[in-house]
């Protein structure tokens, strides 16, 4: 996915800019820094809520055991992390990571003050390089983050890397909009209505146009299934939903 500029600079993209790949990390550090203390409310205003049913969705066609290992990467403010915890027993287990410090921070105040905090770890990691050892997981989730990693196909192998044999990773992400008629709207909401709101609410237009921006440039339905399946993923397949707005992907460990 990256590319590699005339002087010889690996590249990669931030939104629509060209970026050196050393300094998206730091980009991508920025907006979530700035947009952490807002995150769940502007997740309600943009969505409409509607980023509630498809978390639920997604964590509902899990399958989830009680006694599951459970990885949620990128997992920000903890919505995932949430859901999943109920359905896990004593013998469960699920670490909340992010290479956010100030989204981790959200997410552990709130799951706490909800009182979850039987066998829960929270985890600081980048997804590109994980600390946590081989097969491990049973499943490993990540939602709305996939988009905003550097390598990408280093997240998908260190996601295959920590999973047991037999074990099942889940992609929640924005993908390509199956509808022509669809599109041209989602076009409008997403580059006129998202900064104009991220201004009002969090006073932050730039994050919001980044945020329209990566999910136009995250790869659609079938390069990211390609993508598992060259990570070394078996079994995969993807779910669209609201017409390919986002996608579920799933694959296998075998
Ligand atoms: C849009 S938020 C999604 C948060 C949460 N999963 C949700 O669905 O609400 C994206 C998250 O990805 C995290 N992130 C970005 N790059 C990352 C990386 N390389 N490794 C781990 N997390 C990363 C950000 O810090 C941010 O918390």
């Amino acid at each position: 996915m990256n590319q590699e500029n005339p002087q010889g600079t690996e590249t990669t993209h931030f939104g629509y800019k060209e970026v050196p790949v050393e300094e998206k990390q730091q980009l991508v550090g920025q907006v979530f820094d700035s947009v952490a203390e807002k995150y769940d409310i502007m997740n309600d205003v943009m969505s409409m809520g509607v980023h509630r049913l498809w978390k639920r969705f997604f964590v509902q066609t899990c399958q989830i055991r009680p006694d599951d290992q459970v990885l949620d990467l990128a997992g920000g403010t903890g919505d995932i992390a949430a859901l999943i915890y109920p359905q896990l027993d004593e013998r469960g287990q699920i670490v909340l990571s992010d290479i956010n410090p100030n989204m981790l921070a959200v997410g552990r105040r709130r799951l706490i003050d909800r009182g979850m905090v039987r066998n829960l770890a929270f985890v600081e990691a980048n997804a590109e390089q994980l600390p946590f050892e081989d097969n491990r997981f049973d499943l490993v989730t990540i939602a709305f983050g996939l988009r905003n990693v550097t390598r990408q196909d280093r997240a998908l192998a260190e996601m295959l890397r920590v999973l047991k044999p037999g074990g099942k990773a889940r992609i929640l992400e924005f993908s390509r909009v199956q509808s022509p008629l669809l599109a041209k709207a989602y076009d409008a909401y997403s580059f006129g209505f998202l900064p104009a709101m991220g201004q009002l609410v969090a006073k932050d237009a730039e994050s919001y146009r980044y945020l329209a921006e990566s999910i136009r440039k995250h790869p659609d339905q079938e390069t990211l299934a390609a993508m598992m399946r060259e990570a070394g993923f078996s079994g995969v397949r993807y779910q669209n939903l609201n017409a390919g707005i986002v996608a579920i992907h799933t694959g296998y460990k075998a």
